[in-house]
C-alpha cells in the first residue's frame, strides 16, 4: 500500500519490516485523543485563515464521522498505516477525498503524539486520583470502627508496643495522600500543549498556538518547540508516581496477606476478594493482594524501561520514543484496577478485634511501660530499661506475661514499683496515655481521622 510519505522513495519496505516499526498495536488506543487534537487544530487552521473555511467543515465532518466509528469500535487499523496518526489521516482521505490531506497543515506527528499523549494523561490522572481519594475514604471508615480496637505494634516484625490498629490503617490513608498530591501536581507539566511545535522547529504557517490550546483546554503551550516534541518528563513522573504509589499499595497487600494467615488471623477478607484452591478444599487465598504485591514490578520496570529509553537519545524527536507508550498504557491499566480492587478488599474484610484483643494481651509488648513508669519515678531511663529487661526474662523463664507477675518479684528489682503498676501495664492503658500529637493514643487518632476527612472532598 502507498505511504502517505511515499514520495521520496523508490522501493518499499517489506510487511515484516513495516511491522516491526509499526505502534498501530497500541497506539490504536490514543484514537480519541488523536482526533480531538485534529479538531483543534484544524479549527485553529479555519480561524486563521490559512484553511478555506469549507475545507475545514468538510474535514471536522469527517473527524466527526471517525469519532463516532472509534466510539463504536468500527475502524479498522492497518499496520501497514504505521501508527494512529497515518491510519485516521488516511481513513480522513479515503473519506472525504484530497481536501483531507489539508488536515496535516502546519502540523507534523511529532507534535502530534507529545499532544496525544499529554491528552491522554490529562483526562486519565484525574481518575487516578480519584480513585485514590475513594480508596482513602473506606481507609478512614475502617479506621473509625476500630479506634478502639487495641492491636500489636510492630518493628523488625516483632512485637513492639501497643496501638490502636486505626493508627496503623491511618498510615495508608497518609502514604496515598502524598500520591495524590504528587499526581495533582503533576497535572501542572501534563497541562502544556506540545501542538504547533511541527517537526521541532515551528512552521511557517500563521498558526495561532493560544488559539489550539484554549480550544483543547490547556492552560500553557511549551516555550520551545524543540523541547515540546522532545520532552517526555511528564509520562517519566506518571510512571514515577505510580511506581511509589503501587511501592504503598504492595506493603499495605503484604500486611494484608499476612494478617489473614492462620499465625496471625488479625483480619478475613471477604470470599469475594479471595480464592480457593484447587487441590486443597479448606484454602482461601488472598490472591488479589498477591497479585498487587506482583504487579508492583512492571510499575518499576515501566518507570526503568523509559529513563532507559531516553538517556541517550539525542534532540529532538527519535523513534525511540513510541516505546514511551506501552509502558504508559500498561501502568494506568495496573494502576486503575489495583486502586479499585484494594478498595474492594479493604471495605469488604473483617478485622478479628477478639484477636487482636488476645495477641496485645499476650506478650511483652507493654514492657515500655514498665520502663517509662521507672524514668516517671526518677530511675534513669537506662537503668529502668534494664530493670524491666531483667523482669521480661524472669517472665519468659517461667512463661507467664509482666501482667502476671507478683508484686513482690517486680519489687526484687526494684523497690519504685508499687501495686499502681497492673493498671499502667493494661495494654489500654499504653494506648490512651500515648496523647503526644500524631501518637496512638485514642484522642489524638481521633484527632487524626477528623483532620484527615477534612482532605477528602
Ligand atoms: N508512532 C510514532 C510514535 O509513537 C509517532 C511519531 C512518528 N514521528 C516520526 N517522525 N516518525 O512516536
Amino acid at each position: 500500500m502507498a505511504k502517505l510519505w511515499g514520495g521520496r522513495f523508490q522501493k518499499s519496505a517489506e510487511s515484516w519490516v513495516d511491522e516491526f516499526g509499526a505502534s498501530i498495536g497500541f497506539d490504536q488506543q490514543l484514537v480519541l485523543e488523536d482526533i480531538e487534537g485534529s479538531v483543534a487544530h484544524v479549527t485553529m487552521l479555519g480561524a486563521q485563515n490559512i484553511l478555506p473555511k469549507e475545507d475545514v467543515e468538510k474535514i471536522l465532518d469527517g473527524l466527526a464521522q471517525l469519532k463516532v466509528k472509534a466510539e463504536a469500535g468500527e475502524l479498522e487499523f492497518s499496520v501497514s498505516n504505521e501508527d494512529i496518526h497515518l491510519n485516521l489521516e488516511k481513513m480522513l482521505i479515503d473519506l472525504i477525498g484530497p481536501v483531507g490531506g489539508k488536515l496535516h497543515t502546519g502540523r507534523s506527528r511529532n507534535d502530534q503524539v507529545a499532544t496525544d499523549m499529554h491528552l491522554f494523561l490529562k483526562k486519565s490522572v484525574p481518575e487516578v486520583i480519584g480513585l485514590i481519594e475513594h480508596f482513602q475514604k473506606t481507609i478512614v471508615e475502617q479506621a473509625e470502627q476500630n479506634l478502639d480496637t487495641i492491636a500489636p505494634g510492630y518493628t523488625h516484625l516483632q512485637r513492639a508496643q501497643p496501638i490502636s490498629f486505626a493508627h496503623h490503617l491511618m498510615v495508608y490513608f497518609w502514604q496515598l495522600q502524598r500520591d495524590k498530591e504528587r499526581f495533582t501536581e503533576s497535572m501542572k507539566r501534563i497541562d502544556i500543549l506540545p501542538l504547533g511545535a511541527g517537526a521541532m522547529a515551528g512552521t511557517t504557517f500563521p498558526i495561532d498556538r493560544l488559539k489550539s490550546a484554549e480550544l483543547l483546554g490547556f492552560a500553557e503551550v511549551y516555550a520551545n518547540s524543540m523541547d515540546a516534541v522532545s520532552d517526555r518528563d511528564f509520562i517519566v513522573e506518571f510512571l514515577s508516581n505510580s511506581a511509589l504509589l503501587m511501592t504503598h499499595l504492595s506493603r499495605f497487600a503484604e500486611e494484608i496477606i499476612i494478617w489473614s494467615t492462620d499465625e496471625f488471623k488479625f483480619i478475613e477478607l471477604d470470599d469475594a476478594f479471595s480464592t480457593g484452591s484447587s487441590i486443597m478444599p479448606q484454602k482461601k487465598n488472598p490472591d488479589m493482594a498477591e497479585l498487587i504485591r506482583g504487579k508492583t514490578g512492571r510499575a518499576y520496570g515501566n518507570l526503568m524501561g523509559l529513563l532507559t529509553v531516553l538517556k541517550g537519545t539525542p534532540l529532538t524527536y527519535n523513534k525511540d520514543m513510541q516505546e514511551d507508550k506501552e509502558g504508559m498504557f500498561d501502568t494506568m491499566e495496573t494502576v486503575l484496577g489495583s486502586l479499585k480492587i484494594f478498595e474492594g478488599m479493604v471495605r469488604t474484610m473483617s478485622v478479628n478485634k477478639a484477636r487482636l484483643h488476645s495477641a496485645v494481651h499476650s506478650d511483652f509488648s507493654n514492657a515500655t511501660e514498665l520502663a517509662d513508669y521507672l524514668a516517671t519515678k526518677g530511675m534513669p531511663f537506662r537503668e529502668a530499661h534494664e530493670v524491666t529487661g531483667k523482669l521480661v526474662f524472669t517472665c519468659i523463664q517461667q512463661g507467664i506475661y509482666l501482667l502476671d507477675l507478683p508484686l513482690e518479684e517486680m519489687q526484687k528489682e526494684s523497690v519504685l514499683i508499687e501495686e499502681d503498676i497492673y493498671a499502667v501495664l493494661a495494654p489500654e492503658a499504653a494506648v490512651s496515655r500515648r496523647n503526644s500529637l500524631g501518637g496512638t493514643g485514642f484522642e489524638q487518632v481521633a484527632l487524626q481521622i477528623q483532620n484527615a476527612k477534612q482532605l477528602l472532598v
